[in-house]
């Protein structure tokens, strides 16, 4: 069995879909066993605690270099016995020695379909204004792992979703999170955590 850990900043409902998922069965060979939120207010910090998974707050504020900050997060997650991580809405960079840690074991999940509308800047609404604002028919979502170029590791999954008129970055953003990113977020753990966990012959 996988011990996953999911890093989150906000809301958490990619959290949720992933809660939901392993619930129904459909991640056979992962646990979520951790959620560490970058802030102390993250509404997914409830989510995790209604479900009865452990948590923890490690906020980049309290460091005073990018390299301590990724220490500590990687001492959290090896102290929980961590085999893989998910990145859900998570916002605080992670420096190379984060990455070197959990070598093609982290996922993403990132609100369009990659190449178009990511990399530096481009998170959460900030997304879907940039597709609105090109006039995009279609966008989407992608699931990729993570490498040290944001949004930059090679792509697992991705879900295209339509653009209505009348839009607004808010109805985008829902619309992609309903109908690509809660489907694809819980099929990248079970398709990673069925390779780590034959890879380590458990
Ligand atoms: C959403 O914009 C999602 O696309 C991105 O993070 C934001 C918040 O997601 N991955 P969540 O509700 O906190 O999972």
């Amino acid at each position: 069995m996988v011990n996953i850990a999911v890093l989150v900043s906000g809301g958490g409902t990619n959290l949720q879909a992933l809660i939901d998922s392993e619930k129904r069965g459909e991640i056979p060979h992962g646990k979520i066993t951790l959620v560490v939120a970058s802030n102390k207010e993250a509404y997914a910090l409830e989510r995790a605690k209604n479900a009865g998974i452990e948590t923890a707050v490690v906020r980049r504020k309290d460091y005073s270099t990018p390299e301590e900050h990724d220490e500590a997060l990687v001492s959290v997650l090896k102290d929980h016995q961590i085999d893989m991580v998910i990145l859900a809405g998570y916002l605080s960079i992670l420096g190379p020695k984060f990455i070197a840690a959990y070598p093609d074991r982290i996922i993403n999940i990132h609100p369009s379909l990659i190449p178009s509308f990511c990399g530096k800047g481009f998170y959460g609404l900030k997304v879907h204004e940039a597709a609105l604002e090109k006039g995009v028919k279609v966008t989407g979502a992608t699931v990729h792992l993570v490498n040290e170029i944001p949004d930059g590791g090679k792509i697992l999954f991705q879900k295209a979703v339509e653009i209505q008129d009348g839009d607004t970055p808010e109805i985008l953003q829902r619309r992609v999170m309903e109908q690509a990113e809660w489907i694809l977020l819980p099929k990248a753990a079970a398709l990673i955590s069925e390779q780590l966990d034959k890879e380590e012959d458990r």
